[in-house]
Parts: C-alpha cells; structure tokens; sequence
C-alpha cells in the first residue's frame, strides 16, 4: 500500500522544529571549522559522480532527523510501490513505471498481473532498427533520398527532455539535423520549415494522448506543408511517424501504425524520455549512445533502491530540500549547471518537479495547510553569475541551489575549463563564507579610499553568507552520467512528493486553461462583440479582435 501520512504530524516534523531553532542561526563556517572531516562526513560518490552537501545548513542530529522523518514517512514503502508496479498514481489509476524502460536486468517487471518487459524490448528493437535505417541513409523519403533532417513536434514532457537530452550530448551528435517545434505560435513552425527540404525531412510527432492541441495543430501544418510541395498522401508514411499511447489518433491523423513508436499510460508525458519519446535522441547521437543513457539511469534506479538512506543521493537531496522549503522558508530553489550543453536542464526539471509537485491537496484528499514544491528555475554559469546571481548574494530571500559541473570539458580549449571551474568553486564558496565588515573594509583601505567613503559605502559590501548549496561533480556529460543525473532529480521529486503526501505523477492543473481556451477560440473567429466574461477578459479579447 502506498503511503499516507502527514508529515507535520510526525514525531521527527516536531523535533525538526526544534533543531531549526537550534541551528538556524549557526554559521556553516563554524561547523566546517569544527570538524575537519565535514567534507568526507557530508558527500557521496556514485561511480563518476560526486556530491557534496556539506556546505548546507546542517548537521549530523539534522540529518539523523530529516532520515527520521523520510521514515516515519514509510519512504521505503512507497519506494518498493512504485518500482512494484502499484497503481501509485491513483488520481488517474495508474502505475508509475518509466524505470521500467531502463530496466537493463532483464528481469520482468509486473503491473497488473502483466509482464511489461516484452512490449518495452520490442519498441527499442523498433527504434533501434528506426534509427539505424535513418542515420545510416537507408530510410528513403519519397523521392529516393536519404534524410538530412529530423523535425520533432511535442510539447512539454513530448519536448523538453529530448531538446534537453540532445542538446547536453551534442558532442555525440551525428549527421542529422534536430530540429524541435512546440510552441503554438505558428512563428516556431514557419521559422523551421524555411530551412527544410520536404524531399528529405523526417518528422517526428510525439504526442502521449496525440490530442494535444499545440502538437496537433503544428502537425497538421506540417503535413499541409509537405503536401503542398508537391507530396501524395501516399508519402506521408516516408516522412512521418508517430510516438504516442493513441493508436486510434494516430491511425486518423494518417500515420501508419507500423511507424507508431508506442508507450503506456504507466510512463507520465515528463519522465518519457526513456522509451519512444526518446526517438528523437537516439536519431541525433545513434541507439548505443541512447542506450548508455538508459543504462546510466539504471545504474541510479539500483542506487535509489537499494541503498541505505543515509548515503542515498535522491533521498539526500530531497531532505535537503525539504528542510529548506518547510522550516526555512525558502521558495525557490535553484539548478546551476556549469556546462553550455547543459543550457536547457533546468528548463528540463521545471516541468519535472513543478508539475510533479505543485499540488495543494493531500493523498487523503485534504487541502494542504503547509507548503509543497518551490519554484525552480536556473541558467547555466558562469552567465547566471552576470545576472541573477546579484540576489543568491544579497537578496533578502534564501535560494538553495545545485551547481553541477563537469571535471572534463568536451571542448578543452586553452584555459576556458580551468575559467569555467574556478568560478564554479568560487561561487559555492562565495556563497558559504560570505564577506564581513572588517574584510570588507580592509579591501576598500587597500584601494585608498578615505574613512568617510568607506564608512558610507560598508553596508553595502558586506555578504552575509551562510547561504546553502549542494555542488554535483561529474567525471564528463557522458550518456551514461547524464542519465544518472536525470534519475537523481526524478528520485528527489519523488521522494519529496512521499513526504508532502501529494499525488506526483497527475497534472490537473493544466486542465483549467486549456478547457477555456477552447471555449475562446470560437469568440476570437467570430464577429460578435464578447460579453460573457468578466470585463476585464471582455475587454481584451474585444481589442484584440479590432486590432487583429
Ligand atoms: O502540460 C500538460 C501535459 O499534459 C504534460 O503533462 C505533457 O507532457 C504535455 O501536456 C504534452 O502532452 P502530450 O504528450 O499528450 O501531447
């Protein structure tokens, strides 16, 4: 049985209280200063990766506390649940099993009385085939050449793990051209067509419900397109294949079945990646290099379950991130990748941990009276630092971060790494120590201002530090390392979504928006003056049809 406990009624939530009180004004400089062993107490290596967690405002009762609670919290049963197949997600009655399209152990995994493990082999038999067929030029389009280029059409989890994916491994990158469309806005579809050959352009539609209206309208300006350059209908099944849950849609849409990548409703639209979503990916840097990212992923799943919490890394970080968002208050939370390639990763987990875990109503169905799932956001470094990092330095609010970065640099050129890297230390360290006032006036004697200058101008110098962070060393972005990383955040979301007794694996907060959208589109055609909403939504709609 899945779990359902309130976490503010527990034993541990009411001793955490009391150590926050303890500890919240204790400065993580003193604790480093009384345990020389701080580093090696608080971070944990899995294979080519490394955290550390110790510049965190914690210490050993916290952590003995915050494993307390993921046990009270019944953490190891909701775990095992998940990985069984149990119908955890029971909003929607389903069983949350991306893991099993990772599941390198050839073992069968159960749901429903029904080994999944066939079917799943089969469709990575099918994109291997695919993709093999495609980046090796013997997949013709209409006109008897090979493709050049591969255009994706999804949206949200159908768009965000494979941009990110591609574009994190691009080093592996092959031949073809990756192109991703998902904004309605018919500017992201126009803007890619200009660039495309019809005779040698394979689009990809992903699609878990293959209704979406985002993807299905620029699908069916993507096949009006390629119809219009002269194509039968006849050939759309050269250019177009579908990755989706639908067969039915998908059949109507004009897809052949036998090119439908298929998954199940056990897989949620953002942790799809790892099965037909990830067509795309296995496109761009060849099945084997896919692979290894599955395998990395795996390597995590095994680490997830089988180890003990207290040297457990998504159990770490989601404690982590709990003792940061319910007794410190913190409401954001930051991911830093220092690394270019990893541009989109935060972009990547807002979908994962704000869809997962925005959720204000219980497991038992009660309204929340505390809070869930801080906003997430970041940009890579060392460009964040010219930005926003002016507030993680002096700002009034608390904003945990991850750094992440690579120990090799896929592009080693001149000093660039040791550049990348020495801020990537510099600013974890930064954001620890802080600078007081002697430092800060000391520094302004040295450039020779006067006592009146610098009396002025100290407040503003000072850092007040004891700001927390966790940095995530890797080897390299490799496929591998990347989907351990990616395991790892989907680890903690889940963990965090135990403990805040949420349902992490449903979305329905999307729905609102969309249901009146599709009550306006008909008011936006039609010539009638709108009237039947508030003024405001009147006005504007009215205005907009003047001026369209
Ligand atoms: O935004 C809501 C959502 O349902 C996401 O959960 C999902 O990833 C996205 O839309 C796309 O859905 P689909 O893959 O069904 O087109």
């Amino acid at each position: 049985m899945f779990p359902d406990t309130d976490f503010t009624q527990t034993e541990a939530y009411k001793l955490l209280g009391v150590h926050y009180n303890e500890l919240c004004n204790v400065r993580m400089t003193d604790l480093f200063a009384s345990d020389k062993d701080r580093f090696a107490r608080f971070s944990l290596r899995q294979e080519n990766l490394l955290l550390d967690y110790s510049k965190n405002r914690i210490d050993s009762k916290t952590l003995e506390l915050l494993l307390q609670l993921a046990d009270e919290c019944q953490l190891k049963t909701a775990i095992t649940a998940m990985f069984a197949g149990e119908k955890i997600n029971r909003t929607e009655q389903r069983a949350v099993l991306h893991t099993a399209l990772r599941n390198r152990s050839g073992a069968p995994v159960m749901t429903g009385g029904v080994d999944i493990m066939p079917d799943i082999q089969a469709v990575l038999q099918h994109m291997k085939r695919f993709s093999e067929a495609v980046i090796g030029g013997d997949w013709k389009g209409r006109t008897g050449k090979a493709i050049t280029d591969v255009v994706n059409i999804g949206i949200g989890g159908s768009d965000l793990g494979p941009v990110m994916v591609t574009e994190a491994l691009k080093p592996y990158k092959n031949h073809l051209n990756l192109h991703f469309v998902s904004n309605v806005d018919g500017t992201h579809i126009a803007e890619t067509l200009k660039v495309l050959n019809p005779e040698t352009t394979l689009f990809l539609i992903a699609s878990k419900t293959f209704t979406t209206q985002e993807t299905m309208a620029n699908a069916f300006t993507a096949r009006q397109w390629f119809l219009d350059q002269g194509a039968a209908a006849t050939d759309i099944a050269a250019h177009f294949v579908a990755l989706s849950t639908n067969e039915k849609e998908v059949a109507a849409f004009g897809i052949d079945p036998q090119h439908m990548f298929i998954f199940w409703d056990w897989v949620g639209g953002r942790y799809s990646l790892w099965g037909a979503i990830g067509l795309s990916i296995c496109l761009a840097i060849g099945f084997e290099h896919f692979e290894s990212l599955l395998d990395g992923a795996y390597a995590m799943d095994n680490h997830f379950r089988n180890t003990d919490f207290a040297v457990n890394m998504p159990v770490i970080l989601a404690l982590l991130g709990i003792w940061y968002h319910n007794f410190f208050n913190a409401a954001t939370h930051a991911i830093l990748p220092y690394d270019q390639y990893m541009h989109r990763f935060a972009a990547y987990f807002q979908q994962g941990d704000m869809e997962s875990n925005g959720k204000s109503v219980s497991r038992s169905g009660q309204q929340l009276d505390y809070t869930t799932g801080p906003v997430l956001w970041g940009e890579p470094g060392t460009n964040g630092q010219h930005a926003f990092f002016q507030l993680l330095h002096q700002g009034t609010q608390m904003v945990p971060a991850d750094f992440i970065a690579p120990a090799q640099s896929h592009n080693p050129t001149g000093v660039h790494h040791d550049l990348l890297l020495s801020n990537f230390f510099a600013q974890t360290e930064a954001l620890m120590n802080g600078k007081n006032a002697d430092t800060a006036t000391a520094e302004m004697k040295q450039q020779g201002l006067d006592e009146a200058t610098i009396e002025r101008l100290l407040p503003y110098k000072i850092f007040e530090g004891n700001k927390p962070t966790n940095t995530i060393l890797l080897k390299k972005i490799t496929p591998y390392t990347l989907g351990q990383l990616i395991a790892l955040y989907e680890h903690k979301i889940f963990v965090q979504g135990v403990i805040w007794n949420i349902y992490s694996f449903d979305q329905w907060g999307v729905e609102l928006g969309k249901q009146l959208a599709s009550g306006i589109l008909p008011e936006l055609r039609s010539t009638e003056r709108t009237q039947r909403h508030d003024s405001s939504t009147n006005g504007l709609i009215n205005q907009y049809k003047d001026w369209k």
